[in-house]
């Protein structure tokens, strides 16, 4: 059972966020020009909070998204319900329409006014190398061949495909030709091991697997083909691998089973008929990792994200015809999925994506990627903004960054710190932060501002229009302003998870169960999150509802000593454990990297106890201060708590080959 922030949260002297006085207003203009606030105008809606409420309400969400899923997305055939709930948890939305997201990200565009404007800006990692600019024009023949390509061996509607590649135009080509045939996408991180995509190739009965011969790393070309190869021998259902040739390294192809890209589309016609499918056809699959056991295969329909995602990203990053949108997630990842493929291409905008590392050749890349292409909106995460902090605003400060014009971040809380060196050294001190709290489950960011909204520096605001975002306690009443609870879902939306690929239970469990027989509150979906709203209503995320830690009868979240810590001058990054304690339950230890040009000491790790005790109260403030080179994190930049305090409890850290830096483990001290 998981276990909850309960009453003693309220007794603590806690938190940094709820301290948060700095505002910052969005400028006029922005304001004025924005994508929502011509909608509100047209709407007649006077206040920000006015229209957010009214989208999200009982009497009114169902209109809002109806007119939402007409404006975004052709319709094949008209849908005749916008949700249909008589299955919760397993909701329905879109019924009785028909559609084709491919047809809407690409098709539309290709043969209307867009032909010629560019989808994608690839960058190559290595230097030498060209950029691409690939069209609408250039995707559509490109997956069309590629969807003829599947089709002629076989692959067809209902059928599940493994894409196991690097940050090249070849992979979302690949996701779009599936989804144009109604083949169901399982994308794989290319930076997991053999095993990470056998589990999941396996799990989901994959016939196939895409990948390429081998891909740049730092300047470097690595095999990544002999991975899917070992993977295909632990999955049965694995019938071929498609191999993109990318980086020329010798590749061994088994005959009959092993097929090279060029020659799957030699000959092949650039039309492909789209194959039109019920909204709640499964788009993708896509494995999240939690924090311990097996993968999780969430499924993902295609009606609900064809229309939340495009939506979203129109609203929150207020995207016009001449941006230039940077989301410099990988496509492995959810963000990728519908920030970098579905939403950018359904509202017909211009992309960068770049393969490579962003310290290659030097920590100025993605600074020079941005003078470069005249960036106007970058999105990223937190980590990558605390990477940069700590090599120093003198790689942005070399660069023209003049085109940014807004900012995003995702992925954990962003400690207020990170917040202001964000929006001083890479917002020229001007640019708004849109803080989008969300996750692969939901599809869609179900918090953030929108650029109409005033900002408090680590809070991802308020729920978005459309989505009803509470906080809850344990007995499923709403909490009051000023405090916390568990963050929920009070109503489905089209993007949400449709279910576990192949395990009922589970996702009963994990996300329904909670609160289903608390009276009014069945079909609440329990994100696994912690939060507080302040006194204004502002929400703040407090890391997940496990990643607790409990000191003298105090629950503490392991995240908020963590930011306390960061935020001290020479700290770049922390990771907070409990340590078995006979007296206070648990007692606080931290693991530290420091920023560039300071030196590990015991006057330094007594000066860190000393600021968090300041910050947060002497209950808060760690025992130890351990000084490491790294932190062993997961592929989208998350600290691996469970990992550092396995290690230093001297307890077996588990599978950690799906690690960013497995290596980085053998650092962690032992502290029993
Ligand atoms: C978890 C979901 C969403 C795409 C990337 C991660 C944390 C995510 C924020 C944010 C605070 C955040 C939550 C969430 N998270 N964004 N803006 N503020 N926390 O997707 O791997 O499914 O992780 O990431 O804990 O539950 P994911």
């Amino acid at each position: 059972m998981l276990k909850l922030a309960g009453k003693e949260d309220k007794k603590l002297k806690t938190t940094v966020f709820q301290d948060e006085t700095r505002i910052f207003n969005p400028p006029k203009e922005l304001v004025e020009k924005s994508i929502v606030m011509q909608w509100m105008k047209k709407k007649g809606f006077k206040t920000e909070k006015e229209m957010r409420a009214w989208c999200s309400s009982d009497e009114h969400y169902l209109e809002f998204w109806d007119e939402m899923a007409k404006t975004y997305v052709d319709w094949h055939k008209t849908y005749t319900k916008v949700m249909d709930d008589s299955e919760m948890p397993y909701f329905h939305w879109f019924t009785g329409g028909e559609i084709n997201i491919t047809y809407n990200a690409v098709d539309r565009h290709a043969k209307g006014a867009k032909k010629d404007k560019v989808a994608y800006i690839w960058i190559p990692e290595p230097t030498d190398q060209p950029v691409q600019k690939i069209t609408y024009g250039d995707l559509y023949k490109e997956v069309n061949k590629f969807a003829n390509g599947l089709k002629s061996l076989g692959l067809k509607k209902g059928d599940r495909v493994s894409i196991y590649m690097p940050m090249i135009p070849q992979l979302p080509i690949a996701m779009l030709a599936c989804a144009k045939l109604g083949v169901i996408h399982s994308v794989v991180f290319s930076g997991f091991s053999s095993k990470g995509l056998m589990d999941r190739a396996a799990d989901c009965g994959s016939r196939a697997i895409i990948t390429v011969d081998g891909f740049y790393r730092r300047g470097k070309p690595v095999p990544l083909k002999p991975n899917a190869d070992e993977a295909a021998g632990g999955a049965p259902s694995v019938e071929k691998i498609i191999v993109y040739k990318r980086a020329g390294v010798d590749v061994s192809m088994k005959e009959g089973r092993d097929v090279w890209w060029h020659d799957l589309v030699k000959g092949q016609s650039e039309e492909c008929e789209p194959v039109w499918v019920d909204p709640e056809h499964r788009l993708y699959i896509l494995y999240t990792s939690g924090t311990t056991g097996k993968p999780k295969g969430i499924e993902h329909a295609t009606g609900g994200n064809a229309v939340g995602p495009a939506q979203t990203l129109h609203w929150v990053f207020d995207l016009k015809d001449d941006d230039v949108w940077w989301c410099t997630a990988d496509i492995g990842w959810v963000t990728g999925h519908s920030y970098i493929v579905y939403a950018p291409l359904i509202l017909g905008m211009t992309s960068l994506m770049y393969e490579g590392a962003a310290d290659y050749p030097d920590f100025g890349r993605w600074w020079k990627n941005i003078q470069d292409h005249k960036v106007t909106v970058l999105y990223t995460a937190p980590t990558a903004v605390r990477m940069f902090m700590k090599q120093g605003a003198e790689w942005p400060d070399k660069y023209d960054l003049s085109s940014l014009r807004l900012l995003g971040s995702v992925g954990e809380p962003i400690n207020p710190e990170a917040w202001m060196w964000y929006r001083e050294h890479i917002g020229r001190g001007e640019l708004q932060i849109m803080d989008t709290w969300w996750q692969t489950e939901t599809g869609t960011f179900l918090n953030s501002p929108l650029p109409i909204t005033p900002l408090k520096p680590g809070s991802c605001t308020f729920p978005l229009p459309g989505y009803d975002i509470s906080i809850l306690d344990e007995e499923g009443n709403e909490v009051p302003l000023g405090s916390g609870g568990n963050i929920v879902a009070l109503k489905p939306y089209p993007s949400m998870l449709r279910a576990f690929w192949g395990d009922k239970e589970r996702f009963m469990k994990e996300y329904w169960q909670f609160y289903w027989d608390v009276p009014g509150r069945r079909g609440v979906y329990l994100a696994g999150d912690k939060a507080q709203r302040d006194k204004d209503g502002y929400f703040f995320i407090q890391g997940r509802i496990d990643d607790v830690l409990s000191v003298a009868g105090h629950r503490i979240a392991n995240a908020e000593v963590e930011s306390a810590l960061v935020a001290h001058p020479k700290i770049a990054e922390a990771a907070v454990v409990g340590k078995p304690d006979e007296v206070k339950g648990e007692s606080i230890v931290a693991f530290v990297i420091l920023r560039v040009g300071n030196e590990p000491s015991p006057e330094l790790a007594k000066d860190a106890i000393a600021f968090v005790r300041k910050t947060l109260g002497p209950v808060a403030a760690p025992t130890e201060v351990h000084f490491v080179n790294d932190l062993p994190k997961t592929r989208s930049g998350k600290i691996m708590r469970r990992v550092v305090k396995a290690r230093a409890l001297g307890n077996p850290v588990g599978d950690i080959s799906t690690l960013m830096n497995p290596e980085a483990v053998d650092g962690i001290p032992k502290i029993v």
